[in-house]
Formats: structure tokens, C-alpha cells, sequence
């Protein structure tokens, strides 16, 4: 029997913005301290776009990595996925910009929203389309410009995050050892407002009421975010490894979107995976929504971190609240 067919990672690449942003630089800002961010969150500084750099900007440069890493041609690419909540305008995605940079006609474009499980979510998505052999070059980025939509008077969330994008390309294969075997996704709905962006939809549209009332910033709960991420990624993780008739102890690395240092540890702790096996970046970027989990696939690819064929445990959570796992061998 013909091994079936399944999506394989073939390129990765990832883009930060130049503007660095510290630790230092926002005690300025807020009352708060260089000691207090980095024992609650492990974050020492994060990039910040440019005024004329919008989230496709910051896409389109991680996505010529992943192109260029995988060997493809902008122009062969026959889908396109973005996971962003922080698309340059309300509509056209952020996607069909992306595909304009590109030069490409050949792909249908479209955005997935899931804030910082978004990368994750575009890559289940396009994984199906590459499998059932619809896409032959898809491009999945997860990009995001949270900077736009924090609130830079509130200590409880600026913070924490960060402006970045993340690519991957991905290309069908018939090898049963290589690939990605299974994505995981879960939503709670009644969670959302513990995360969540309120003004510029169709509930608040923008009005100089909402922006008085500061409507248009992110919102966070940063203690029951805390709670529901540590418990979902733990049950999500253990739910990857065991469709795979793995034990924790199998897993050669852990790429996980970069929430907060002490959610990482706590969720591998409890799963009882070494902390060595995950590959951090939350220092440098912050959190950077759905660009971290690629951002961190494409470091740790770039460091030779991965030999083929490695069982590699994804994991991710966001606004939603929506998560998942996955496992992929490189
Ligand atoms: N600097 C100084 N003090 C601060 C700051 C800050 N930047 N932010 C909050 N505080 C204060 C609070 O106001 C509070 O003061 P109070 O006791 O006088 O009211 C005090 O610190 C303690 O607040 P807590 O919320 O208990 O602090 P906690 O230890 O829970 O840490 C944190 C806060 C880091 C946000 C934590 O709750 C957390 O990690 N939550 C998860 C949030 C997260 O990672 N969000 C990312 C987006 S979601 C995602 O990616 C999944």
C-alpha cells in the first residue's frame, strides 16, 4: 500500500524589526523595573516596527527566507496562510498584501485568526490542504504587530509583548518518517475576555467614545491567561504524544510559541520534558503572537538544531482562548 500522502516543513525563515526595545527603556515609560520583567516573564527586550513597517512588511521578509531556505520560487507558491490579528487593514487579509509583494498570481490567500496560536492554526490548515494534495508550495506565516494595539500606559500588558514574523514552507511527502504527523486544536469561547482586543470591530466600531476609553487596546487577564495556558498546553501536548504512541521521553526538541518563561517551564515541568529541550527566544523578542512559534522554528533550524526524521512536540496558545499541539519530524 502507497504510504500516504503528508505536508513536510521544507524552509523556515523569520524577520524581526530593527528597533530594539529594553527592559530599561520602559521603565521610562510605565512604573515598573528591568527586575520585575525579567522574573516574571524572562523577557530582557523586544522589536518594535518601524512607522512605515505594517505586519505584510514584516511577512514579506520571512517569507523570501522561507523561499529562499526551501528553494521555491515566489512564484510556484499555490497557497498562502497567515495567522495574524494584526493584519495591515481590517480587510484584505494581510495574506492577499503578502501575495502582491510576492509577484504571485498563483495562490488563493487568506488569514487565520487564533492572536497567538495563529501560526499553529495556519499550519494545520494548510497541512490538510498539502496532504490532500490541493497545495504543492504553501507558504504559512505567522505575523503579527502587537506594538500597534498595546497599550503603552498599561504596565500589566506592554511589557510583555513584541512586533515580528515567521515563515514556513511547506512541500508534500511520501516518506513515513518525515513530516508533519498530527496537529491538535482546541477553543474555548467563553474565555475570550480574558484576552482580546474589543474597539475597531462590529461591536465598538472606532469612535472617539473608544479611544477616550482606551477600547481599541489589547485586554488582558494576566493571571487566569497564567492559569488556562499552563493546564491547555499540558493537556494538548499529552493529547500530540499520544496520537503519536509517544512518551514525553521521545521528544527530541520543543518548539513552543514564547508567552512567558515561567508558562514554559511549568507546562514542561508537568510534562516532564527537560527545559534544555526548548529552544527560548522570549528573551530577545518578547512575546511576539503568532510570528513566535515559527520565529523559534526558524532559529533552531538555523543552528542545526534538528537532524531528520527528530519528533519534534509543537505547542501554542492564544486569544480565544484557542490552542493546540503538534508533532512534526523534522
Ligand atoms: N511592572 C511592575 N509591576 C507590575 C507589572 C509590571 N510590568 N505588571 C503588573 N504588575 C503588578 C500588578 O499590578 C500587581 O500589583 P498589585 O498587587 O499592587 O495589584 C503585581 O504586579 C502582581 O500582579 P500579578 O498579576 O499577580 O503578577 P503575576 O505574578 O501573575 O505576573 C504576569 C503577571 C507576568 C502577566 C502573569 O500573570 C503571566 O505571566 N500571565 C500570563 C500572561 C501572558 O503570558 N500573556 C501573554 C499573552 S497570552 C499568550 O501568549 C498565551
Amino acid at each position: 500500500m502507497e504510504t500516504p500522502l503528508r505536508s513536510r516543513i521544507a524552509g523556515t525563515g523569520s524577520y524581526a524589526p530593527a528597533r530594539v526595545l529594553t527592559n530599561r527603556e520602559l521603565e521610562a515609560l510605565v512604573d515598573t523595573s528591568d527586575d520585575w520583567i525579567v522574573s516574571r516573564t524572562g523577557i530582557r527586550e523586544r522589536r518594535i516596527a518601524a512607522d512605515d513597517e505594517a505586519t505584510s512588511d514584516l511577512a514579506y521578509a520571512a517569507a523570501l527566507k522561507a523561499l529562499e531556505s526551501a528553494e521555491v520560487d515566489a512564484r510556484d507558491v499555490d497557497l498562502i496562510v497567515v495567522g495574524t490579528v494584526t493584519p495591515d487593514m481590517p480587510w484584505p487579509s494581510a495574506a492577499a498584501v503578502l501575495q502582491g509583494r510576492l509577484r504571485n498570481t498563483k495562490a488563493f490567500a487568506f488569514d487565520v485568526s487564533a492572536a497567538c496560536a495563529g501560526s499553529l492554526y495556519a499550519l494545520a490548515v494548510a497541512d490538510r490542504f498539502v496532504a490532500a494534495a490541493k497545495a504543492d508550495h504553501a507558504l504559512v506565516v505567522g505575523a503579527d504587530t502587537l506594538s500597534r494595539v498595546v497599550d503603552w500606559k498599561d504596565r500589566n500588558t506592554c511589557v510583555l509583548f513584541g512586533d515580528g514574523a515567521g515563515a514556513m514552507l511547506l512541500r508534500p511527502t511520501r516518506d513515513p518518517l518525515r513530516g508533519i504527523s498530527s496537529i491538535h486544536l482546541h477553543t474555548d469561547g467563553s474565555l475570550w475576555p480574558i484576552l482580546h482586543q474589543a474597539g475597531g470591530g462590529s461591536r465598538a466600531p472606532i469612535s472617539q467614545k473608544l479611544i477616550d476609553e482606551r477600547g481599541h487596546y489589547l485586554k488582558m487577564n494576566g493571571r487566569e491567561v497564567y492559569r488556562v495556558a499552563v493546564r491547555s498546553l499540558e493537556e494538548s501536548c499529552r493529547e500530540a504524544l499520544a496520537a503519536n504512541a509517544l512518551a514525553p521521553g521521545d521528544v527530541a526538541h520543543v518548539i513552543s510559541h514564547q508567552a512567558n518563561e515561567r508558562i514554559l517551564n511549568a507546562t514542561l515541568e508537568r510534562l516532564g520534558i527537560p527545559a534544555s529541550k526548548c529552544w527560548m527566544n522570549l528573551e530577545r523578542y518578547g512575546n511576539t503572537s503568532a510570528a513566535s512559534l515559527p520565529t523559534t522554528l526558524d532559529e533552531a533550524s538555523r543552528a542545526g538544531w534538528f537532524s531528520p526524521g527528530d519528533p519534534i512536540l509543537m505547542m501554542a496558545i492564544g486569544g480565544g482562548m484557542a490552542w493546540g499541539a503538534a508533532i512534526v519530524r523534522w
